[in-house]
């Protein structure tokens, strides 16, 4: 079959056919991208790219390797990296600790929440995200697996770009602000993903329209790529017209089949509109676009502030290992974007990918047309 062509300088600079990035996204055990969706994006002419976030680096690797299983295409890791490094550096039992001892009210807000789902108390056993020493060994192993294309997000980059261009890698920075983009070109990476207010999962308070032109004027020639709020084709085109070489989705590709999303998550994505996706501190302590859920508003009505990231991560990860436990997938945040509102059906990676790229020269097509007729 004749395949589409729309190629921009980001599929020269990662060696990929269509400028189509999956988002890496950490959900619990890695479900959101998980190693056959990544392989699948590649494999279609995207790039792959799986959040490593909450994983233990051995874990990392194997899950490394198994994408290299299924393509032979290049893909990504993202990583989140600390803000500093004698930041919060502690086991899961040691922030349970200072907790108790520091913050009873939170405390007693997550446990009252479990008593009135009833669930029965359990606790998380995986690394604590955001532990500095696992934030830089899992970069280490992404390295030594010399991975084609490294994202990084939050902290400073510089140590990883040395680590990463050493070997060859490309480096992504994400960010969420004029600022940050301009923080992440300073530490020297290769690429800026520039992502709007209307994004899943952690989020600023820009939007996409105003933000892309913005990063694009500030940080040329670096290139950007956009992210927020692009679920289909237009979206591709939209981006492209403001600058941007290529584009970044998450909340897209969490309707896909090779995800492994809980299945509740994925009909409340179906069935919800734009407003059911608001933006919530309760799961991590910072803002994250979520689905509304009764967790949240349970959270909100009781005017207890949530901690802090990752106090607060650490805190309803608890919740979240007992809710999961008890089958109660509907009281687990489920992070995604305003684009939700644009999806209604479980489709395989390849075709999300292919009707954005036929999307996109619709949209040319027709634009070409509306100029001719009313020249
Ligand atoms: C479920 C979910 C989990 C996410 N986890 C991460 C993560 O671990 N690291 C990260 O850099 N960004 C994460 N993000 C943000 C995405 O990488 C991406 O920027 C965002 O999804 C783009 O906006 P969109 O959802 O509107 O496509 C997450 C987003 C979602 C929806």
């Amino acid at each position: 079959m004749k395949r589409n062509i729309l190629r921009t300088s980001l599929c020269d600079l990662l060696g990929i056919e269509y400028p189509i990035l999956l988002a890496g996204m950490w959900v619990k055990d890695g479900r959101a991208t998980p190693p056959p969706l990544v392989a699948a994006v590649s494999n279609t002419g995207g790039l792959g790219v799986m959040a490593g976030l909450g994983l233990e680096p051995e874990v990392l690797r194997r899950r490394i390797r198994e994408v290299r299983t299924m393509t032979s295409k290049p893909f990504g890791v993202d990583l989140l990296l600390p803000a500093s490094l004698s930041e919060v550096p502690e086991e899961r039992q040691r922030v349970r600790e200072r907790l108790q001892r520091e913050h009873p009210r939170q405390v007693t807000i997550a446990r009252e929440l479990m008593q009135k789902y009833g669930l029965p108390p359990v606790e998380e056993k995986g690394p604590a995200e955001l532990s500095p020493p696992l934030m830089r060994r899992q970069v280490e192993v992404a390295v030594e697996e010399r991975v084609p294309v490294l994202a990084v997000a939050l902290g400073d980059a510089e140590w990883a770009v040395s680590l990463a261009h050493a070997q060859g890698i490309k480096v992504i920075g994400l960010a969420g602000s004029l600022r940050n983009a301009l923080r992440q070109q300073e530490a020297g990476v290769d690429i800026i993903v520039a992502q709007g207010y209307e994004a899943g999962g952690h989020t600023g308070t820009v939007a996409t329209l105003p933000l892309i032109p913005q990063v694009v004027d500030a940080v040329s020639p670096t290139p950007v790529v956009a992210a927020g709020g692009i679920a289909d084709g237009r979206g591709l085109a939209a981006s492209l017209a403001l600058g941007a070489v290529g584009v970044w989705c998450g909340t897209a590709f969490l309707l896909a089949e090779e995800s492994g999303l809980w299945q509740a998550h994925q009909e409340q994505i179906m069935a919800g509109a734009s407003e059911d996706f608001i933006v919530t501190r309760c799961y991590t302590g910072k803002t994250a676009r979520d689905y509304r859920n009764p967790v949240i508003e349970d959270w909100g009505a009781s005017g207890v502030e949530p901690l802090p990231m990752p106090l607060q991560w650490v805190l309803m990860d608890d919740f979240v290992a007992a809710a999961e436990a008890a089958g109660k997938a509907e009281l687990i945040n489920n992070p995604c974007g305003q684009a939700a509102g644009m999806l209604g059906s479980v489709r395989p990676a390849r075709r999300i990918v292919d009707e954005m790229v036929s999307g996109a020269l619709e949209v040319y097509r027709r634009q070409e047309m509306e100029i001719v007729r009313s020249a």
